[in-house]
């Protein structure tokens, strides 16, 4: 089978979400899609994602899996949108339960090691396999990035979540409790020894230099120019690039509403008293 490979952008968080479709069977997996959400008023809504539900009705495909590389920082995962329209499963990177217990605490979620581990359907473990149409697609541990980085691949395609951007872009940012510019390195490099041809999809591009947006890549390409992580550098030449630029990076805006849902798999936290739902921010209080 020869999978095709669909990208929808998310303009507002610069998030591209992909629908892998196996031809032959038509059957299909989503990865990392996109809740639109307005920080300012609080609303929520989905119509990216349904833009996607569309997209498998219109070519009357079977959705096999729902599934995230990470639980992403930047935007709230529709993960559990799509698993309620579809009743299929969610799947995200075993690494899911280090962040979960991490901002368990910052959240003060009681300890629910049960409760959140349960949010997703699968956690994939490295080199684990799921049925896929007429052939599979395979988990391949990715951690750096963040520790729940999980890749995809699916054929002589890998969907790289945040491991690397294009080229042009270099790699993410590695300063987010349980990132690790050494074992970002080193998982880049694991991926660079894949077949030149292979492609990479990225879930971001932030077209730099204004340039026109692009999202795939190939390993030769990215072995041989991505901006950070090439021949002209080692290891230690990175992480210290790497250390340095994230000091001088800002917190994303919606870094605490995203994890607050992502970690459940999408799912918005339940609603109070009033039957309104809230984000939570935690506070460092600095005014003594
Ligand atoms: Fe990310």
């Amino acid at each position: 089978m020869a999978v095709q490979v669909n990208g929808f952008f998310h303009e507002g968080t610069g998030t591209i979400s992909y629908i892998v479709v196996d031809n032959e069977r038509r059957h299909a997996v989503i990865i990392d899609s996109v809740l639109d959400f307005d920080l300012s008023s609080g609303e929520v809504s989905a119509e990216f994602a349904d833009k996607q539900l569309a997209f498998l009705r219109d070519n009357k495909l079977q959705l096999d899996w729902i599934l995230d590389t990470h639980a992403h920082a930047d935007h709230l995962s529709a993960a559990n949108y799509l698993r309620t329209k579809t009743s299929v499963k969610t799947v995200i990177g075993e690494g899911i339960k280090i962040v979960e217990d991490h901002f368990a605490k910052t959240f003060n979620h009681e300890s629910q090691s049960t409760h959140l581990y349960q949010a997703f359907d699968r956690l994939l473990t490295e080199g684990e396999t799921l049925d896929f149409g007429s052939a599979s697609l395979q988990g391949m541990s990715t951690p750096g990035h963040t520790s729940d980085s999980q890749s995809y691949v699916i054929e002589d395609n890998i969907f790289v979540g945040d491991t690397l951007f294009m080229p042009d872009g270099g790699t993410a940012r590695c300063d987010f409790p349980g990132g690790d510019a050494g074992l970002l390195w080193d998982s880049i490099s694991r991926i660079h020894q894949l077949p030149a041809h292979y492609k990479i999809w990225v879930c971001h591009d932030y077209q730099p230099q204004g340039r026109e947006l692009r999202y795939q890549t190939t390993v030769g390409e990215s072995r041989s120019s991505n901006i950070h992580v090439n021949s002209q550098m080692d290891k230690a030449q990175y992480v210290a690039l790497r250390n340095t630029r994230d000091k001088t990076l800002a917190v994303p805006k919606l870094l605490y509403p995203s994890l607050q849902v992502n970690l459940q798999s999408g799912v918005l936290p339940e609603p109070e008293s009033n039957g309104m739902r809230y984000i939570k921010i935690p506070l460092t209080d600095n005014t003594h």
